[in-house]
């Protein structure tokens, strides 16, 4: 597998994204504890180095199965969280953007995980529109100036942003230096493309999140599209396989985070690597999008 660099480290360009690990809407409980920690040993056995995870996944279920799975860590092990939210008792993700709120989400992260610093840290940003009512707005200046204090303490590695439009972006890097931008992103959902390119141009890594369409039910799923399937039958590979190799062929800057509780579809999705797309596959996968 090659690697792209991420905050200093070379990470392989597939990794594994920890939020299909808690239970049904990322609250609670695995639905198969075993299976979960079975994923986690065998990501890392295959040679996943990146795991990008949240204390508010469970909340704090996902963190928690990686320390039992996997610590103490292999030396290579790049671990990625993000602050900015946390759940409340209905599973919503109330804001936690306040300077205190992010360092206090960093500190619960360095907890659970057990370690003394982190790989890089996204900076989960929100949309006014997305602010629920009589939730005042931090400015991204704010945020970001706590978040570039996390990394001058030794706390965190790189500092990254997460749902970031273009402006942000430019933003996080004048004033923080970016290490990671973590978008929604894929074959299905390309709007992301001029953030995509900007990242690209300056070398930053891109993680798109959702590759796959993610597991909630009214978004589309790459492997229910038929010219998807049509390819992946074509190749003798599975949809998933043929949405992640588009996405790593796409830009040499995108690091997969696919999530899954099931160790047959992580052994698939660690199979990408095996799979190249023709010019003309790409066409025929793209064509009309
Ligand atoms: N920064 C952010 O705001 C943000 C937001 C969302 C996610 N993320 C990160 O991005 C990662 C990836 O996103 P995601 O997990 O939401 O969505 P995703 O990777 O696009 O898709 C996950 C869904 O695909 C299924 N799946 C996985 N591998 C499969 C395969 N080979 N064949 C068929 N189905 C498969 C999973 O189900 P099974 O469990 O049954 O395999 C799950 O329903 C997350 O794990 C998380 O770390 C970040």
């Amino acid at each position: 597998m090659d690697t792209f660099p991420l905050a200093g480290h070379p990470v392989r360009r597939v990794g594994f994204g920890a939020m299909q690990l808690p239970g049904p809407g990322v609250m609670g409980p695995p639905r198969d504890r075993d299976e979960a920690v079975a994923v986690l040993r065998r990501a890392v056995e295959r040679g996943v180095n990146h795991i990008d995870t949240a204390q508010y996944y469970g909340p704090d279920v996902a963190n928690d199965l990686i320390r039992e799975a996997l610590h103490p860590y292999p030396e290579d092990l790049v671990l990625v969280s993000k602050v900015g939210a946390v759940r409340d008792e209905s599973g919503g993700w109330p804001p936690a953007q306040r300077p205190e709120q992010l360092r206090e989400g960093v500190e619960a992260n360095l907890r659970s995980l057990r370690v003394d610093r982190l790989g890089a840290v996204n900076l989960r940003l929100l949309t006014p529109e997305e602010l629920p009512a009589g939730v005042d707005p931090v400015p991204l200046e704010d945020q970001l100036a706590e978040m570039a204090a996390l990394r001058e303490e030794g706390k965190i590695e790189g500092v990254g942003v997460s749902n970031a439009t273009l402006e942000q972006v430019e933003r996080a890097i004048e004033i923080a230096g970016l290490a990671c931008v973590q978008n929604p992103f894929s074959l299905l959902d390309q709007h992301d493309t001029p953030v995509l390119d900007r990242c690209a141009e300056a070398g930053i890594p891109y993680v798109p999140f959702f590759p796959l369409g993610s597991a909630f039910p009214w978004l589309p799923k790459v492997t229910d599209d038929p010219v998807v399937q049509r390819v992946a039958d074509r190749l003798g590979a599975t949809p998933a396989q043929v949405g992640l190799a588009w996405l790593l062929g796409h830009r040499a800057n995108i690091l997969l985070i696919p999530g899954t509780s099931r160790l047959a579809h992580l052994e698939e999705n660690l199979g990408v690597g095996d799979l190249e797309l023709s010019e003309a596959d790409v066409a025929e996968l793209t064509a009309g999008r």
